[in-house]
C-alpha cells in the first residue's frame, strides 16, 4: 500500500506575503499522518520556503528543471541546484511547459538530471481534448512515456523515487475533472506500460482536483495521490483535500 501522495503546484502565483499566509495555513498539514504533502512554489520562493517546509514535515518541488547539468544556459536552474537548497520533488512535463514552452522534447534530459541529483521526479502526462475525443488516449500517454524513455527495460533502481502524473490537458484549470472510472482506466494504462516498475511508481491524477471529487478519485486503486493545481493556494480547500487523501 503506497502513501498517498498530494502535491500542489502553485504554478506562476502568489507574493512573499501570500505565500508566508498560505505556509502560516496548511503548516498543520505536515503533521497529518498517512498522507505526504507537496508543494511547489515558484522558483524564486524555493530558498525561503524551503527551510519553513522542511521544519513542519511537508516536503517541498520545484516546477521545472533544466535537463542541462551547470553552465552557459541563461534562465536555467539545474537539478543540483534544487537539491542544494533542499527541495525534494521536481515536476517535469507538465502540459503548460510542454504547449508554451516546448518542454515535450527536453523530458527525457530532465528526468535523467533530476535523478542524478537524487531528487524525485513528477513526470506529468495526459491527452488533450481533440486526442481524447478521436480515442487516442492511450496510444497518447504510451507515446509520452517513451518519449521519458520509460517504456521498456528500465532497472526499478535506476528510477527510485519516480513518480508519475496523469493530467489530462481539458481538465486542467477547466472546473472538468476526469470521471473516477476514466481516470483508473488511464492509471491502469500507465501502470502496465511501466511493466516491472508499475508496482513502485505512484501515480497521481490531477485536473480539476477540489475537496469535492478527491475522495471519489482516490478510492480508485490506481490511484495513490493528486496534483493539485488552483486548490492548492486556497487554504481551508487544500487542507480539506489533504484529510481526504489520507483517509482514502
Ligand atoms: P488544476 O491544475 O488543479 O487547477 O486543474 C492542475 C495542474 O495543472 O497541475
Amino acid at each position: 500500500m503506497r502513501k498517498p501522495l498530494v502535491i500542489g503546484n502553485w504554478k506562476m502565483n502568489g507574493s512573499r506575503r501570500s505565500i508566508a499566509q498560505v505556509l502560516d495555513g496548511i503548516e498543520p498539514l505536515g503533521r497529518q499522518s498517512g498522507v505526504e504533502v507537496v508543494v511547489c512554489p515558484p522558483f524564486v520562493y524555493l530558498a525561503e520556503v524551503a527551510p519553513r517546509t522542511s521544519a513542519v514535515g511537508l516536503r517541498i518541488g520545484a516546477q521545472h528543471v533544466s535537463e542541462y547539468e551547470s553552465g552557459a544556459y541563461t534562465g536555467e536552474v539545474g537539478a543540483a541546484m534544487l537539491a542544494d537548497i533542499g527541495c525534494d520533488y521536481v515536476l517535469i512535463g507538465h502540459s503548460e511547459r510542454r504547449a508554451l514552452f516546448g518542454d515535450g522534447k527536453r523530458v527525457a534530459g530532465q528526468l535523467a538530471a533530476t535523478l542524478r541529483a537524487g531528487l524525485k521526479p513528477v513526470l506529468c502526462l495526459g491527452e488533450d481534448a481533440e486526442q481524447r475525443q478521436l480515442g487516442e488516449t492511450r496510444s497518447v500517454l504510451l507515446s509520452q512515456l517513451a518519449a521519458a524513455g520509460l517504456v521498456g527495460g528500465r532497472e526499478t533502481e535506476q528510477l527510485a523515487g519516480l513518480v508519475v502524473a496523469y493530467e489530462p490537458v481539458w481538465a486542467i484549470g477547466t472546473g472538468n475533472a476526469a470521471s473516477p472510472d476514466d481516470a483508473q482506466q488511464a492509471h491502469r494504462w500507465i501502470r502496465e506500460a511501466l511493466g516491472a516498475l508499475g508496482g513502485e511508481v505512484p501515480i497521481l491524477y490531477g485536473g480539476s482536483v477540489m475537496a469535492e471529487n478527491v475522495a471519489e478519485l482516490m478510492v480508485q486503486p490506481d490511484v495513490d495521490g493528486v496534483l493539485v493545481g488552483g486548490a492548492s493556494l486556497r487554504v481551508g480547500e487544500f487542507t480539506a483535500i489533504c484529510a481526504l487523501a489520507a483517509k482514502a
